[in-house]
């Protein structure tokens, strides 16, 4: 698929500041001037915020780092550990079955962020320490999670993911079903492997919250009408469920109170809701390139978003009439013909202003435990989860 061609070039995305996913989202735009480089204007535009700025709900605090830093410091605070992880996936992973270990090599030529894995492990490690339990729910939350990529692959027709041909693409949707759920199986069974059975129901009851959010969202493909608490309860179940009980987990398993528990799985399910809105802004701004994705199948897919449902409630009875039509027939250029209406709109604006809104809410929910370097840069993951351009 070629890479997307100018895309809201006029969007307070591009004005949003040099640290953030809603500038670097339009690097994929085919303007990256010297005036934007500078963090200017082009001329002639005008910003959302001097349009519309009455009913945005309250930013979060800027951020301090950006996401390549955060990863940067992942790494090495915990690189060791994901090392070990990852052995553990594949080790469990293992077949003698020639088709099975092709399907394994090619996914595992590309790794991912790692974003389950590094919630547990820097919250287990925020939490009171890294255990054996904690490296094997890491390797079973990333299974579960290469799972559901699997199969999200094959509902939304991708045929890029983390910068290889999906298996639907490369093989077919039998396999990618099949395979899918080679992986599941394999996660309960790694998860069975711990001590007690709490690990495993509770991955259990989330990866059933995970397909309740999925079947949601196929339930409403083409509601053009979906509300903004619909919206959230899709993406609560479809990603911050994994989020959230990756927090948890790695909490639990550090020994720590019930309470505290709680607070660091709702730090998780926050982080989430945020990862997922700015996913969704990288579905209609962001570059295949970077984020090694097929993008665009929100639109395709007849999915709304958060941008979106911004967009319609704002927009005049015309122009929504002319969205409603456009959505309700999905081409190759939806995309452009919805820029003149996103650059009249704060929709980007409010979006972004609701996802470092969550991450200051999230980051709260960490002051039930002592301060620590871990502890500081579990906070710099829930940034990194709207800050990210990949
Ligand atoms: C993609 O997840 C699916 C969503 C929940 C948005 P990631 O963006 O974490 O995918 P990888 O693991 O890095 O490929
Ligand atoms: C999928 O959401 C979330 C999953 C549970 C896999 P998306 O459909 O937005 O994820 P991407 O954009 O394909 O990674
Ligand atoms: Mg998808
Ligand atoms: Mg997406």
């Amino acid at each position: 698929m070629p890479e997307q061609q100018t895309l809201l070039p006029n969007s307070p995305a591009r004005f949003a500041g040099n640290h953030s996913l809603w500038a670097d989202v339009s690097d994929s735009t085919s303007l990256p001037s010297a005036r934007h480089e500078a963090g200017l204007r082009p001329e002639g535009t005008v910003r959302t915020d001097e349009k519309r700025r009455s009913d945005l709900p309250p930013s979060a605090e800027k951020p301090a780092a950006d996401a390549a830093t955060i990863m940067e410091r992942v790494e090495q605070m915990i690189g060791q550990e994901l090392v070990e992880v990852e052995r553990i996936l594949f080790e469990e992973l293992a077949s003698e079955n020639a088709y099975i270990r092709d399907l394994l090599q090619h996914v595992s030529r590309f790794r991912g962020k790692r974003l389950r894995p590094i919630l547990v492990l820097l919250s287990a490690k925020a939490c009171g320490g890294i255990t054996p339990a904690h490296r094997t729910i890491a390797a079973v939350v990333e299974m579960i999670h290469l799972a559901t990529l699997i199969h999200d692959d094959v509902l939304d027709d991708a045929t890029t993911r983390r910068h290889v041909a999906t298996v639907n693409s490369r093989w077919n949707n039998e396999t990618s079903v099949l395979f899918g759920d080679y992986l599941f199986t394999h996660a309960f069974h790694l998860a069975s492997s711990l001590e007690t059975t709490y690990a495993c129901r509770t991955i259990g009851r989330a990866t059933n919250l995970v397909c309740e959010g999925e079947l949601t969202q196929v339930q409403n493909r083409g509601n053009v009408d979906l509300s903004e608490e619909t919206y959230f309860r899709i993406i609560d179940g479809k990603t911050a469920e994994l989020c959230a009980v990756s927090t948890e987990l790695g909490a639990y398993y550090a020994g720590q109170s019930p309470a505290n528990v709680a607070a660091i799985e709702q730090f998780g399910r926050l982080l989430g809701h945020a990862f997922q809105i700015a996913d969704d802004v990288l579905d209609l701004l962001g570059s295949e390139a970077k984020t090694g994705k097929s993008l665009g199948s929100d639109l395709q897919k007849q999915k709304l978003t958060l941008p979106l449902i911004r967009l319609l409630a704002t927009a005049s009875p015309e122009d929504g009439q002319q969205i409603r039509a456009l959505l309700a027939q999905p081409a190759v250029d939806t995309r452009q013909r919805l820029e003149p209406f996103f650059q009249q709109s704060d929709a980007l604006e409010f979006t972004q202003a609701r996802a470092f809104k969550l991450v200051a809410d999230a980051i709260s929910q960490l002051n039930c435990v002592a301060d620590s370097p871990a502890r500081q840069l579990l906070a710099d993951m829930a940034q990194f989860a709207a800050l990210r351009s990949a």
